[in-house]
């Protein structure tokens, strides 16, 4: 067993890593990314087969993500050396490292959307009652304005180097114990009001009704890779933050409680979101400004709706940021760990490139129509959604694919469960064998069987 390395800092205990970890789950793939997909992909059929990934793919992977990082104590490339040296193992950290790097430049535009709203509603300009397409038009004008769109980008950026540089205990546990919390709360109460608007039926109805005419290549693919995205999965990031547990801690039982917050949250996102659009009377299939568009018509409604505005977009900015951390600890952990490099140092100038390659996708909603997908584009899509499809879909399936044929008959699932048993405080339980079916079996097979029914349909999104 590798000795656990006090030096590289360690979560506290089972409280700071589970809400580290939720803090890095739960973000803009709940909040923005979830209500929009499932809105584009007819709502109920998606939301089913997302809650299936979850069980069958998402928390089998998630085991294997954090016995891979606790058994290691490395990043994720030091963690396939240690585990299968000279092997090409290796690689697959690597391309997870990519793979953050890649998710963490469009997402932190996103992100910085977030923080020009909650401007917008400090200012007071959703207070009163705004149309659904006059919301659309305040949501252009934000993100079509490219001085704007690169500026808040770079606020993210270095919000997020910022936390980043201070390590794991000062810096991620610490944000993170005060903010989920205070995140959770607000959503309860959101989703309260949300359920008495008018359109909540209807838009219950759009989100829970299942009709499987609606289960096509696209929607499946779509759903697969949102649960991996939104559990922070495919990557490394979950082998990073397993390898700062505390071995004295249980692990399944914080992968668990991981799992369930997020999807709760994913799903109270969507009873929030698609009564007030369906009160708004605004298109569920309206892409990805679908959350900064459908709120501000709720919160006039609301008494102090401009608190309610405020906070809510505090809070998502905070969300985002307790995610974004964590995509850039995932590429520093890397840095710092294998080369040896000063955190800060290393925190600030991926920082930096990140932003660089940010660039584009912030100039991609309206600002530059080169890059804005569709007519007139050399794109098929937006250069952000281009990114967040090609990252956050595929490049997240493929590396849990890679993730699970490791566990599952490279290291092996016992050596797995072996470190799942260490403070668990069981030697046997009978979910045990069902895990190592789903890692070795289920995963595997199910995503092989998508990428080969995307080739052979060709429909890639
Ligand atoms: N899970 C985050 C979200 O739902 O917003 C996004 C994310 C973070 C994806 C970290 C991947 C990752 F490694």
């Amino acid at each position: 067993m590798i000795p656990e390395n006090q030096q590289r800092g360690n979560f506290g205990g089972k409280v700071g890593f589970i809400l580290a970890a939720a803090g890095s789950a739960i973000g803009l793939g709940n909040i923005w990314r979830f209500p929009y997909t499932a809105g584009e992909h007819g709502g109920g059929a998606f939301v089913l087969v997302y809650l299936a990934f979850v069980v069958l793919v998402g928390i089998p992977v998630l085991l294997a993500e954090l016995s891979i990082g606790r058994a290691s104590q490395r990043n994720p490339v030091g963690a396939f050396r240690v585990l299968a040296p000279r092997t090409w193992w290796p690689a697959v950290g690597a391309l997870g490292v990519v793979t953050g790097f890649a998710i963490l430049a469009f997402y932190s535009v996103v992100a910085g959307w977030t923080v020009g709203y909650l401007v917008k509603a400090m200012r007071g300009d959703f207070a009163a009652g705004i149309t659904a397409s006059e919301s659309a038009a305040q949501f252009q004008a934000l993100i079509g304005n490219p001085g704007l769109a690169i500026a808040l980008t770079a606020v993210f950026m270095v919000l997020t180097v910022g936390v980043i540089q201070f390590g794991v205990g000062e810096g991620i546990e610490r944000f993170s114990k005060v903010l989920m919390p205070a995140f959770f709360v607000l959503l309860l109460l959101l989703a309260g009001r949300s359920l008495t608007l008018p359109g909540a039926g209807a838009g219950l109805r759009f989100l829970f009704h299942f009709d499987p005419s609606q289960l096509t290549i696209p929607v499946i693919m779509g759903a697969l890779g949102q649960a991996l995205f939104s559990l922070s999965l495919g990557m490394g990031c979950m082998i990073t933050y397993g390898s700062y547990l505390p071995r004295r801690e249980n692990l399944p039982f914080a992968a668990v409680s991981v799992a369930f917050f997020d999807t709760l949250i994913a799903l109270l996102a969507g009873i929030i979101i698609f009564p007030a659009l369906f009160t708004a009377g605004a298109d569920p299939a309206g892409g990805a400004g679908l959350v900064f568009i459908a709120m501000p018509t709720v919160f006039d409604s609301l008494p102090a709706g401009q608190l309610f505005a405020v906070a809510f977009y505090a809070l998502l900015a905070i969300a985002a940021l307790t995610s974004t951390i964590s995509l850039l600890e995932v590429v520093v952990a890397y840095f710092v760990d294998e080369k040896g490099w000063p955190r800060a140092a290393v925190a600030w100038g991926i920082g930096f490139l990140c932003f660089l390659l940010a660039i584009p996708s912030a100039l991609s909603q309206g600002a530059v129509p080169a890059l804005s997908g569709g007519e007139g584009s050399l794109l098929p899509l937006s250069f952000l959604d281009l990114n967040n499809i090609l990252f956050g879909n595929y490049g997240l399936t493929f590396g849990s694919l890679l993730i699970s044929l490791f566990v599952g008959w490279k290291w092996g699932t016992r050596a797995a469960l072996e470190e799942m048993k260490r403070g668990a405080g069981t030697d046997r339980a009978w979910w045990h064998a069902a895990w190592a079916f789903l890692v070795r079996f289920v995963c595997p097979v199910a995503i092989v069987l998508i990428f080969v029914f995307i080739l052979w349909t060709g429909e890639y999104f």
